[in-house]
């Protein structure tokens, strides 16, 4: 998105500012379900809600005949609200109450379970069909924060050590058809090899199902195809897709029967169409450093200092390097910095800070630290720019506080 266009929006919409080029995310979708095309089985493109959850944005997204990959109650009544089919809807976390499972039940969601309590409660809900969630133990090769699938992971039940088996076990003795299988090694992967090794072993452990007369309807090999933040290398969505081709194509005939392939990028989809705003309060120059005091911090997006994250930033409407700064947020905290020894363009007080590819678990993290209200969001279509959810106002935050007697 052009400087002019984002000075503009920041101008009237005030900053912090999120922005989305809602042309980039059509054409991401259109990219990525195009690239399974010439696939040897069915594929359904699953988007994960919670990279971001913006209304208008699932909306979007769904337009593109993606489902929904979905973590909570919330994200479920989002997708309700934006028309998704349930049937093109998966519910997976590691940890659902019986109540999570009887709503996701109700909406006729697909389930995954992680644990044999929830398979009790599926029952309990009155399904009649469960997914299970492996940890086919693969290391993605990425941050450990967002790896998945490590050895000592919360998430899924370990192929090894017969945990998965128990479960099928248990689904079994209650009457529960094992409807598909499901996996995800981690986020912001950016070489296959992983993703193949995970596919290799749950599709292995799928032809064992068959052997023991279990079809499933579906094989969901999650999400995490990386982006680049900072020039590094990725898979394109073509290479992803084609990747898998030969392992999809051997494990039809081992089935000896077909079932669909699913995929839930959510990244991939949104991260790079998005940017944030911040307005330059002051800039300060310490003994080592050169600081921008901007109007955001990790409450806004929390990626550089929860997972030390690079973010690409540029001073709108200026060029050049012509010195090195910490870009610091509004937080008390001195861990609150949004990039560190960044060259740009000489920063004044007044110029607006774009910090790039933000568009994925950017706004979705954030959060009210230090009484700052949530920012605002922008969607950009067409040259169009349509507020999306407006800014939280600082009353909103005393909403559900209540002041007891006598106090
Ligand atoms: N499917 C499942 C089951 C997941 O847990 C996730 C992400 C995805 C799909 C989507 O992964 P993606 O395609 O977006 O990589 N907050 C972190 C990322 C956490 C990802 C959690 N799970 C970050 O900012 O890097």
């Amino acid at each position: 998105m052009e400087d002019e266009l984002l000075k503009s929006l920041a101008k009237e919409h005030g900053t912090p500012l999120y922005v989305y080029d809602g042309d980039m995310i059509a054409q991401r979708c259109e990219t990525f379900k195009e690239a399974f095309e010439d696939f040897p089985a069915k594929v359904r493109c699953l988007y994960a809600v919670k990279a971001n959850s913006n209304l208008a944005v699932l909306r979007l997204i769904g337009g593109f005949g993606f489902g929904a990959d979905i973590v909570s109650r919330g994200e479920l009544d989002a997708v309700q609200k934006c028309g998704f089919d349930p049937d093109m809807v998966m519910y997976t976390s590691n940890s659902k109450s019986l109540e999570d499972i009887e709503e996701a039940v109700e909406a006729k969601v697909h389930v995954t379970v992680g644990n044999v309590a929830e398979l009790e409660y599926l029952k309990k809900a009155g399904a009649d069909r469960a997914a299970l969630r492996v940890n086919p133990l693969v290391d993605a090769k990425t941050h450990p924060k967002i790896s998945t699938a490590l050895a000592d992971s919360k998430f899924g039940l370990h192929i090894m050590g017969g945990i998965a088996d128990q479960a099928v076990d248990s689904a079994v003795s209650l009457g529960l058809s094992v409807s598909g299988l499901h996996c995800h090694i981690g986020s912001n992967v950016r070489q296959m090899d992983g993703f193949l090794e995970a596919a290799k072993k749950v599709i292995d452990y799928a032809v064992g199902l068959k052997e023991r007369g279990i079809i499933l309807d579906f094989i969901d090999l999650g999400g995490g195809l990386g982006v680049s933040y900072g020039g590094e290398e990725v898979v394109s969505a073509q290479n992803f897709a084609a990747s898998y081709l030969p392992l999809v194509t051997d494990a039809i005939v081992r089935l000896g029967y077909e079932p669909q392939f699913w995929f839930e990028p959510g990244r991939y989809i949104v991260a790079e169409a998005g940017v944030l705003l911040c307005g330059v309060n002051s800039v300060k120059k310490t003994p080592h450093k050169a600081f921008v005091n901007v109007d955001g911090g990790f409450n806004d997006l929390v990626r550089p200092a929860m997972y030390g994250a690079y973010h690409h930033m540029r001073v709108l409407g200026k060029e050049g390097e012509d010195a090195k700064y910490d870009i610091a947020g509004n937080l008390c905290e001195s861990g609150d910095i949004l990039g560190k020894d960044r060259m740009l363009a000489k920063v004044s007080a007044g110029d607006i800070i774009a910090i790039e590819n933000a568009g994925a678990y950017g706004y979705s993290m954030a959060s009210t630290y230090n009484s700052m209200p949530l920012p605002a969001e922008v969607l950009v279509r067409g040259g169009e720019s349509d507020i999306i959810r407006s800014r939280q106002g600082i009353d909103e935050l005393y909403l559900r506080q209540r002041m007891p007697p006598g106090l």
